[in-house]
């Protein structure tokens, strides 16, 4: 799984055989520059959905219930989910937490939606965790992941995102459920693995976080191409004639 959030970079992903887009949250950071996930509203999720949608031959497209769309009651986060799928044209819906958002998954999944959880570091919760530091290191945080994980196989959640968690963790939880586990620093014990895109090509060169493994180093590739651009037009040689009309 790899997230993307516009048409272009979604047709590259999608032709590229990843099995799952996520349309995350996390285009309030690399997309709006927002500091967290937080300011993402429901219409701009939208509108990043859509647009990885029209560009979608193939993948699961899986979209991010922005903060404060489904945390009030299991109404107001039905009422959000289903104008994601209407207005979007997802295929899927994801949303943080565990056992205290259980009754609005349920209520989701009766809708015929589907819903991946996601635990462990849950950015929508940064102001209650205070840092991004890893999460369930301690025994009773552990076990209450593990009871969440339970309980989002139990209610229908056909996937679950562990989101930096102790590697030798994660692996028990995968062993535990049978829905499919998708890590992001949580190891190699689980079924899958998720990335941020621009994570992973090192468009970004100051997010280096050890779990992240960049394929790329777009930050300088781009740099050079936009410094040979600037160069080529101030010297008169770009357009050549071959390339005017
Ligand atoms: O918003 C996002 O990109 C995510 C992934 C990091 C899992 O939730």
């Amino acid at each position: 799984m790899l997230t993307a959030y516009d048409f272009s970079m979604a047709r590259i992903v999608d032709e590229a055989g990843i099995d799952v887009i996520l349309v995350g949250d996390s285009a309030s950071n690399v997309m709006a520059g927002h500091e967290t996930t937080l300011p993402i509203t429901l219409d701009q999720m939208i509108y990043h959905a859509s647009s990885v949608v029209r560009a979608v031959k193939r993948s699961l497209v899986v979209v991010d219930m922005p903060f404060g769309s489904y945390q009030g009651n299991s109404k107001e986060a039905l009422s959000s989910a289903i104008k994601i799928m209407k207005e979007s044209g997802g295929h899927a819906v994801k949303m943080e937490g565990g056992q205290e958002i259980i009754e609005s998954i349920g209520r989701i999944l009766t809708a015929g939606i589907p819903v991946m959880g996601h635990l462990g570091l849950t950015p929508q919760s940064i102001y209650k965790f205070g840092t991004y530091v890893v999460r369930a290191k301690e025994e009773d945080e552990a076990k209450r992941l593990m009871d969440d994980a339970k309980a989002l196989e139990a209610v229908g959640c056909f996937a679950i995102v562990l989101e930096k968690i102790p590697a030798e963790l994660a692996a028990r939880v995968a062993k535990t459920v049978r829905i499919p586990i998708i890590g992001i620093g949580a190891g190699n014990g689980v079924d899958g693995q998720v990335l941020v895109v621009h994570d992973m090509l090192g468009i970004n060169n100051e997010f280096n976080p050890r779990f992240l493994r960049k394929y790329n180093n777009l930050h300088e590739q781009m740099m050079q191409s936009f410094q040979s651009y600037i160069q080529d037009v101030r010297s008169g040689d770009f357009p050549s004639e071959s390339e005017q009309y």
